[in-house]
């Protein structure tokens, strides 16, 4: 699942005999990849859309686990633009039921953060160096080498906004301190993964620093980096034993 079309497209090209349902507004396109059989959709921008695109994946599709590929900006001081966020929590930090709830906290279930399953994103973030090593070793990838690019677990935080000031970036740092970065759907998702008790991973390509410069950063990342990389990280995934 990923959030842009520019994520995804890379990952289209390489399902073998796909067959595309289509379903809510959405396409999704049934086939194999590295030999097992996966649906892979485009989950459309923001919580909603995400959340409404996972509860399809599960109940329509019957997945038995859900791995999001995508891009964010960074909050946390000190990652910069290609470095990469491997979820350990997810959390909706425009959520807000104060003072009636925590902050953060979902109402009726009585969670604030989402964990994401444990033996898949160990998979992940293995996959994640595995995909840094060779690129390593590819002369045309040199600005993103292991040792120039930051791959860091932590939590994530969702919200249906673009995050595009260092004005709210701050707010959110000071809200939620151990926050890694912001995006718009994977804590939507990890909150449906939860209540239907299907494992969920996610990673998130550093696209923009989420601050005054985020909207430019943002699509020229997208469109040179982050589909071919996130494509290449989901490809090594399966390829791994579970
Ligand atoms: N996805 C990528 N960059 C983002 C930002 N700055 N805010 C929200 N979602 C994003």
């Amino acid at each position: 699942m990923a959030a842009m079309t520019e994520e995804i497209d890379v990952l289209l090209g390489l399902i073998k005999n796909p067959v595309i349902e289509r379903e809510g507004m959405r396409d999704f396109v049934k086939g194999t990849l590295e030999g097992r059989a996966c649906v892979a959709v485009f989950s459309r921008i923001g919580k909603v859309a995400a959340a409404s695109t996972a509860t399809l994946l599960i109940q329509r599709f019957g997945v038995d686990s859900i791995l999001f590929a995508g891009v964010a900006g960074a909050i946390e001081p000190g990652l910069k633009v290609g470095d990469i966020v491997v979820g350990r929590e997810f959390i909706q930090w425009d959520l807000d039921a104060r003072p009636l709830f925590e902050y953060g906290e979902v109402p009726m279930l009585g969670m604030t953060r989402f964990p994401a399953d444990e033996r898949d994103t160990a998979r992940l973030r293995k996959a994640i160096d595995r995909v840094l090593a060779a690129r390593a070793s590819d002369p045309e990838n040199s600005d993103l080498t292991p040792h120039l690019t930051i791959v860091t677990e932590g939590l994530i935080a969702t919200g249906d906004r673009f995050v595009g000031t260092q004005a709210e970036n701050s707010r959110i740092r000071s809200l939620l301190p151990d926050a890694k970065c912001v995006e718009m759907e994977t804590a939507a998702v990890a909150q449906v993964c939860y209540e239907h008790g299907v494992p969920f991973a996610a990673f998130r390509i550093l696209s923009d620093s989420a601050d005054d410069s985020a909207a430019m950063d943002f699509q020229e990342f997208l469109r040179e980096k982050a589909g071919p990389i996130a494509a290449q990280a989901v490809v090594e995934f399966l390829r791994l034993p579970e």
